[in-house]
């Protein structure tokens, strides 16, 4: 396998080559995902509902996020991996950030780190790059400002909002970020940021004028089924098949069909 890098994805936006990107927080996903030769892994913090049941984002730690991406680290190949820094380990200042970046860098073995927001964090970030740290931007519908937002609805439909949005995009990629999420935001917006950057967008209910996706794994397999936004296409339905899976074994159990002869020793 050659490695993707996050040159690798820059050199893909100049290509026109769109960008994959999935979500993954333990080894055996995380395998299997690399394996059908995904672009991106994001250890996100949206393991926080997905894996640990939280409402929000809020509540991961960052030993929590170590020990998800140190999981994935030992299962890829080919996939660049990025991961969250969680909510409360970069926002008081560039230092925290830094210290923080190191922790998951060193003690995952991860490629890159991600970050929400624009130029309030700004000095994290390139405090972060100038300890050679890949950097991956976060805007838009960013879930780590959920109290503040009030609402998991589409962001930057009004005019103030999608011109910060333009802005802190752009001081990104000044910045050095190597890529940016763009979260739920319209997708005329969302194609016109990545026009304007040469650096990768990936969107997630950001449109097709992007330069690439990720949706979170369990949702795209069908594996949570209270959540339906537009955005989402689920490629199995596996809430279902796997509810049919342990009802069979249930009752084969009861039945005494399982273990059969051949299934025994
Ligand atoms: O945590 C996450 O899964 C994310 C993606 C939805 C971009 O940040
Ligand atoms: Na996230």
């Amino acid at each position: 396998y050659k490695r993707i890098t996050t040159n690798s994805l820059v050199e893909m936006k100049k290509n026109g080559e769109k960008i994959s990107m999935l979500t993954a927080y333990d080894f055996t996903m995380a395998k299997i995902i690399d394996g059908a030769g995904i672009d991106v892994i994001l250890v996100g913090d949206s393991a926080s509902n997905v894996m640990a049941g939280h409402e929000t984002t809020l509540p991961i730690t960052l030993d929590q996020m170590i020990y998800h991406a140190s999981s994935v680290i030992r299962a890829i190949k080919r996939a660049l991996v990025v991961v969250d820094i969680p909510f409360g380990s970069y926002q008081s200042d560039p230092k925290e950030a830094l210290r923080s970046a190191i922790r998951i860098m060193k003690e995952s073995g991860a490629h890159a780190v991600k970050m929400e927001g624009g130029k309030e964090i700004k000095e994290s970030i390139k405090r972060t790059l100038n300890a050679g740290i890949p950097v991956m931007g976060h805007l838009g519908l960013t879930p780590q400002s959920i109290y503040k937002f009030g609402t998991y609805t589409v962001r930057a439909k009004e005019k103030e909002e999608a011109t910060k949005l333009k802005e802190d995009a752009l001081m990104l990629e000044k910045a050095g970020c190597f890529a940016v999420v763009l979260e739920k935001v319209p997708a005329k917006l969302a194609g016109e940021v990545a026009k304007s950057l040469t650096i990768p967008v990936i969107g997630i209910g950001a449109g097709n004028g992007v330069d690439g996706q990720v949706l979170v794994t369990h949702d795209m397999l069908g594996m949570t089924h209270e959540f339906n936004p537009r955005f989402l296409r689920r490629y199995l339905q596996l809430y279902d098949d796997m509810t049919s899976a342990f009802k069979q074994y249930i009752s084969d159990v009861k039945s005494v069909d399982f273990p059969s002869d051949e299934e025994q020793y």
